[in-house]
């Protein structure tokens, strides 16, 4: 992963945990309104894709376990991974595309019901995207991918059949491919060929506008069959909804180009959602603060998008920040371009080796600013921030200054799914601490099952235990004992 220049190695922040008493008078702790219902407290753990789906995207075992275990902590809010809304092989990704999900996905809420004790709600993000091919071997990009035009023909001198102009490529030096290839080309060759939502001359490129709108609707509607409160409409990271919102989309349909166009496509999907859900059911929204990525949305254009999305009446705005394709490093050949391992990606999910400003909370002043143009527009719309999270006093702070309205913790909490409650309970002592290293975000990037180094060696051979497929690593968090 990429890391800032400056390589400063930060230490876990200082801690004072609170007594059971002040944690129960604290603003953490305090009900927040989401639409029509109600978190007990606002803690929140944001999606976290685990890898632990069937490569059909149905629920598993593990998914199941991997979500009784955060409900066992007893969260304000826990949102399910990034969900597909297509019925199309997606691997192993959690998909919602179609009824056939509603039983696992049923399975699924009635286990974290259980297990929180009903103290949790239970939100799904959903989530569209586009094709992203893998890092072709060059002699197969020349001899298969590259479509032959005027351009290669031309180079090459004009033979008499394409199979010699691919052959006159292949041998061609770096420089002189940069001359005749297009730069999409050259970015096909390099790191994969990847669909934009600019690719117009592509019709189901073109028809996203037509198709999204109910894609979405139709997820949610399965969504609360399956018994969710609410559901996270996937607007951040790499993904198509982000990608419209993205000052990078240059569409002449009225879908790009000023803010007011970007908006269009995420207004919609909202709005047909809406008018399928009916006001009672809970509808928010995952957006970036900062695509941190060059000609992308800035923080001002992220307070500008907020409003609008408070305006046209979202439950929820949940920030996340970059996490995008343009800044990523290159695959090796046979892998898939991530959109986590550039700058951006770094400021997604900073790690302990940074820059003067360190991990913590670097979203916290953007989500701020966020806010801040909400509330002078006039919205009470709450506001969730994530991003280097893992103490109290930072998660108060952040609410007694008004900066957000619920604080999200992704890392702390696969760390130490039961950290939030340590605090209620006044055990805060007690918490393992997330270190910051990415190790998890690692195995995310290989697609393997996603664990923590803190405590995936531990007790392998405890009875119960459930290992990951190579057998090396348990899957879920020792077992805290509350009454110890
Ligand atoms: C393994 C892993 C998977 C993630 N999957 C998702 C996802 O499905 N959707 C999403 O919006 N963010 C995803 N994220 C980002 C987190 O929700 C969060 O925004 C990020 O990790 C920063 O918060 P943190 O510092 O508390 O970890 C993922 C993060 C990790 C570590
Ligand atoms: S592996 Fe564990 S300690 Fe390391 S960053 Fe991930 S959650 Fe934190």
């Amino acid at each position: 992963m990429w890391k800032p220049p400056e390589r400063i190695q930060h230490p876990q922040l200082p801690a004072r945990w609170p007594s059971a008493r002040e944690a129960m008078a604290s603003r953490l702790f305090s009900p927040l309104r989401i639409g029509s219902i109600e978190l007990e407290e606002r803690t929140w753990v944001p999606a976290m894709v685990p890898w632990r789906a069937t490569d059909d995207g149905f629920v598993t075992e593990e998914i199941l376990s991997w979500y009784e275990r955060f409900a066992r902590g007893r969260p304000g809010a826990l949102v399910v991974e990034a969900t597909g809304i297509r019925d199309i092989p997606s691997g192993p990704l959690l998909r919602i595309g179609h009824d056939r999900f509603l039983p696992g996905l049923r399975d699924l809420v009635t286990t974290v019901r259980r297990a929180s004790g009903g103290h949790t709600r239970l939100l799904i993000q959903i989530i569209d995207f586009l094709s992203v091919r893998r890092r072709p071997d060059p002699a197969k990009f020349f001899d298969r991918y590259l479509e032959i035009d005027f351009r290669h023909r031309l180079a090459a001198g004009n033979p008499g059949s394409d199979a010699e102009v691919r052959a006159y490529l292949r041998e061609l030096p770096d420089d002189e491919l940069e001359r005749i290839l297009s730069e999409r080309e050259v970015e096909s060759l390099r790191f994969g060929y990847r669909e934009r939502v600019t690719d117009t001359h592509l019709e189901h490129i073109r028809e996203l506008p037509k198709v999204l709108p109910d894609l979405f609707a139709d997820a949610a509607r399965r969504a609360r069959d399956a018994g969710f409160d609410g559901v996270e409409l996937h607007y951040a990271h790499a993904y198509t909804m982000a990608s419209f919102l993205s000052a990078l989309n240059t569409r002449t349909d009225g879908y790009g180009g000023v803010l007011g166009d970007r908006l269009r496509l995420p207004l919609e999907v909202f709005f047909r959602v809406r008018e399928r859900m009916g006001p009672d059911f809970p509808v928010g929204c995952r957006f970036l603060a900062d695509d941190c990525i060059e000609g992308g949305n800035t923080v001002e254009d992220a307070a500008a998008i907020g409003v609008e999305l408070a305006r046209a009446g979202m439950d929820f705005l949940s920030l996340s920040r970059g996490g995008k394709f343009e800044d990523a490093k290159q695959p090796k050949v046979g892998w898939a371009v991530y959109p986590y391992t550039g700058p951006s990606g770094y400021e997604c999910m900073p790690t302990a080796i940074s820059d003067e400003f360190g991990p913590f909370g670097r979203n916290v002043p953007p989500v701020a600013r966020i806010r801040r143009a909400v509330r002078d527009a006039g919205f009470q719309t709450p506001v969730i921030v994530a991003g280097g999270i893992s103490t109290f006093e930072q998660a108060e702070e952040i609410l007694a200054s008004g900066q957000a309205d619920a604080v999200a913790a992704a890392r702390q909490s696969l760390a130490d799914p039961d950290w939030f409650r340590k605090i209620r309970l006044g055990r805060g002592e007690e918490i393992r601490r997330c270190v910051y290293t990415n190790y998890c975000e690692g195995l995310d990037q290989k697609h393997k099952q996603v664990t923590c180094q803190l405590w995936d060696r531990e007790a392998l051979a405890e009875p119960g235990v459930r290992l990951s497929s190579d057998g090396k690593r348990r899957l879920e968090a020792p077992d805290w004992d509350e009454s110890g």
